[in-house]
């Protein structure tokens, strides 16, 4: 594509403060805060960009090359031509997404200029891999337009978030995490996880768990707090009512296909916990949270996900999620 010297990152609601010290500890003298809205900053390259550049923020679901500002869908399709762009996706999405998801109405709006846009602009037939970013604010502001690459490391849906909204009732807002977790994994058609099995650490209240057993896994649940009875009394549920680190090891199953670590402890002491689920289980996905309570734990975020590559197989992702609160997503999937 053209060249770009700015660049865009997209990040949860009120996740900016994190957004911008994690791409000053990683890009500071390369990379300098341009303009900012709510869950969307842009910033100013010093120096020339290559062409692969990957801002690589964890804050930052969404981020790439930004290729400008639009009105109309003429002048999307203008600004990606001047890009030279070969796109074979067009992602459209709210700029500000709430922490429960995004409303039906809302995504019926992005529907309409989404299908605005195509009638202008030839996306490439096929799969090139590479994604239009149009970001919509609210009704007056201009589009904002990006590109970026998909990846496994990055969310498959526009804006990194799923189409689905918390529901009331569910046991948790963990529910909500989980689902946009396992969208992120690929694993969110209806019968990806039938009849597959999960271990997880720290289960209670359930949410996680909940939505599990509504995808058809069987579950097994550790933790010493109290679970929701629904998930307590589902036949597909076991419960360990330990702390991790006094499981035995025979009460578990050989190998579970997804360990889940959703424990609210400092990341270190619960990486420590994990490792030997991890070891012992050998599953094919793994999704845990770490906790992100000050900028300190924030900067040791690099040597967090080393140590998690430490024990695993696959390649280690990490995002903050936009159902995730002080907290970010990591994901494994066995090589
Ligand atoms: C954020 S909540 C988990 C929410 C849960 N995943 C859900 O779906 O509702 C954190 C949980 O970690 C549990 N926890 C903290 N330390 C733990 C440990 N050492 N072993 C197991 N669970 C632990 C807490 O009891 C608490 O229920």
């Amino acid at each position: 594509m053209g060249k770009s010297d700015f660049i865009f990152a997209t990040c949860r609601t009120g996740g900016e403060p994190s957004l911008k010290r994690e791409v000053l500890a990683r890009h500071g003298g390369l990379l300098t805060p341009a303009f900012m809205r709510p869950q969307l900053i842009t910033f100013k390259a010093q120096t020339p960009l290559p062409a692969d550049f990957e801002l690589g923020a964890a804050f930052a679901p969404v981020s790439g090359f930004s290729i400008g500002m639009a009105r109309t869908a003429a002048e999307v399709a203008l600004r990606i031509s001047e890009a030279g762009l070969q796109a074979s996706m067009l992602h459209v999405f709210p700029r500000v997404i709430g922490e429960d998801g995004v409303t039906a109405e809302v995504w019926q709006r992005m529907d309409q200029i989404k299908a605005e846009v195509e009638q202008v602009c030839l996306l490439t037939a096929g799969s090139s891999g590479q994604v239009i970013d149009l970001i919509i604010g609210e009704e007056g502001e201009p589009w904002f337009v990006g590109t970026h690459r998909a990846s496994a490391a990055v969310h498959p849906h526009p804006g990194a978030v799923p189409r689905i909204t918390l529901p009331a009732g569910m046991p948790s807002r963990a529910w909500l995490k989980m689902e946009q977790s396992l969208a992120w994994l690929g694993l969110d058609a209806p019968e990806s996880l039938l009849g597959k099995s999960a271990l997880e650490l720290g289960s209670a209240p359930g949410g996680a768990a909940w939505s599990l057993l509504q995808r058809g896994m069987k579950v097994i649940g550790v933790d010493t707090g109290a679970m929701d009875e629904r998930v307590l009394n589902h036949p597909r549920y076991d419960h360990i009512g330990l702390a991790a680190g006094e499981v035995p090891f025979d009460y578990l199953p050989e190998r579970v296909d997804l360990l889940i670590s959703d424990m609210n402890l400092a990341p270190d002491v619960a990486l420590r916990l994990l490792e030997p689920f991890e070891d012992r289980l050998k599953p094919r996905w793994l999704i845990l949270t770490m906790k992100m309570n000050d900028a300190g734990i924030e900067a040791q975020l690099p040597a967090l996900i080393e140590r998690v590559r430490s024990f695993t197989s696959g390649p280690v992702y990490a995002k903050q999620l936009h159902a995730n609160r002080r907290e970010v997503t990591v994901i494994s999937q066995r090589a």
